[in-house]
């Protein structure tokens, strides 16, 4: 069978990665739209990768000028005003001594533009562009931003770039790992060198510093990563999640999505616990996976009720939250609650009749849980 390019054709995985970006932009654009008060939106894919592959398959670029089309027709003709950077500093592996950018833009120009929204094309170097792309979101007035951050590898990555990315708290990230290679080299990267050590090293001591763990699977060492992002960004209060797509043993990616947007996240968890309504970890190309299956809700229970335990009472934003940052839905901790209701009471703190847990974004009502003494 002859082995297909996955430099010149997009593979099943990165459809996959695509499609959860796509719709993660129709969602971004009817938020921040919805919201009114967002005067310009930033989309920034600086991987941007050459736009139509052989097989005929989409790129990253060409999903997001058509998200941006959608929207526009769908909304009476109306979108915020935005500002579109697409940048790759390679030449095309399918058209002689062409950069893979310009291939974008000769697709793009196809796509229907709106006359308010700006589209830039650039060869630049990841490391030079991105703190040019965080300067103008953070100069520019009601401005919101998503990075798009989709490499082959990790090496021009640096966890600091993320933060540095988050800190005018008006930006998101969707930053693509291959965690499988990672995994497969964190061990011998951090106890010896080797050529070509250097940026894994450099990239998990700067996550875990001096206390590095060892990493029992691929999926722990994801798990490793979200819990050392979650920790190191909090003082930023950004919330950090993870969706995976396996392959196979040997392709296994993972999603890193940061926001401080709460309605934006618990949207990303929504399109996870959807792909995957027992686990919400992700893809699975070939459902290989079975050695997960023991369902995740159920080390959210006790999770959950250490939570609640630990304090006279929780309120119910604080569950809401406490959730979403443990990668959550309301309707889990809902499930949760449910199971236990002996348990506790739950009491208006509005005066107002209690009819249920009030567990939403934005709840109008303020109740407490109370451990039934
Ligand atoms: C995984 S591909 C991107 C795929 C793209 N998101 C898509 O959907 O088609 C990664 C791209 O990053 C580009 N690249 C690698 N290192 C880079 C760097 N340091 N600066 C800019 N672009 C880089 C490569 O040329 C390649 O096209």
């Amino acid at each position: 069978m002859k082995s297909i390019n996955p430099k010149t054709n997009l593979l099943e995985h990165s459809e996959a990665k695509i499609a959860l970006y796509g719709r993660y932009l129709s969602v971004y654009f009817n938020i921040l739209h919805r919201a009114g008060f967002v005067k310009r939106i930033f989309v920034f894919d600086l991987f941007c990768g050459e736009g139509l592959y052989e097989n005929n398959v989409k790129g990253s670029p060409i999903i997001a000028l058509e998200s941006i089309s959608r929207h526009y027709f769908s909304n009476n003709n109306s979108i915020p005003d935005m500002t579109v950077w697409f940048n790759d500093n390679g030449i095309s592996e399918i058209e002689d001594g062409v950069y893979k950018v310009d291939r974008v833009e000769k697709v793009g120009k196809n796509i229907f533009k709106p006359s308010n929204v700006k589209v830039e094309y650039h060869k630049e170097n990841y490391e030079d562009i991105y703190p040019k792309a965080i300067d103008l979101v953070s100069q520019t007035r009601d401005a919101k931003g998503l990075f798009f951050i989709d490499p082959f590898g990790y090496k021009a990555i640096k966890p600091d770039d993320i933060r540095r990315m988050l800190e005018n708290g008006k930006t998101e990230v969707f930053l693509w790992l291959p965690i499988a290679h990672m995994y497969r080299f964190a061990d011998s990267a951090l106890r010896s060198d080797f050529p070509g050590s250097e940026p894994l090293k450099l990239f998990l001591n700067e996550l875990f510093g001096k206390s590095i763990p060892s990493f029992q699977s691929a999926y722990d060492f994801i798990e490793q990563l979200k819990g050392r992002f979650r920790a190191s960004l909090k003082d930023l209060r950004i919330f950090v999640d993870t969706f995976t797509i396996e392959r196979d043993a040997s392709n296994i990616y993972c999603l890193f999505f940061f926001t401080g947007n709460i309605r934006g996240y618990e949207k990303v968890l929504e399109a996870k616990w959807s792909v995957d309504p027992s686990h919400g970890k992700g893809h699975t190309i070939e459902k290989t996976l079975s050695l997960f299956d023991e369902t995740e809700l159920s080390g959210y229970h006790d999770k959950l009720w250490s939570f609640l335990e630990s304090t006279e009472y929780r309120t119910n934003t604080e569950l809401h939250l406490f959730g979403l940052e443990n990668g959550f839905l309301p309707k889990h901790t809902n499930a949760v609650l449910k199971k236990n209701k002996s348990k506790f009471e739950v009491v208006g703190l509005d005066n107002k009749p209690v009819r249920g847990y009030y567990i939403e974004y934005n709840s109008e009502r303020r109740v407490a849980f109370r451990l039934a003494k």
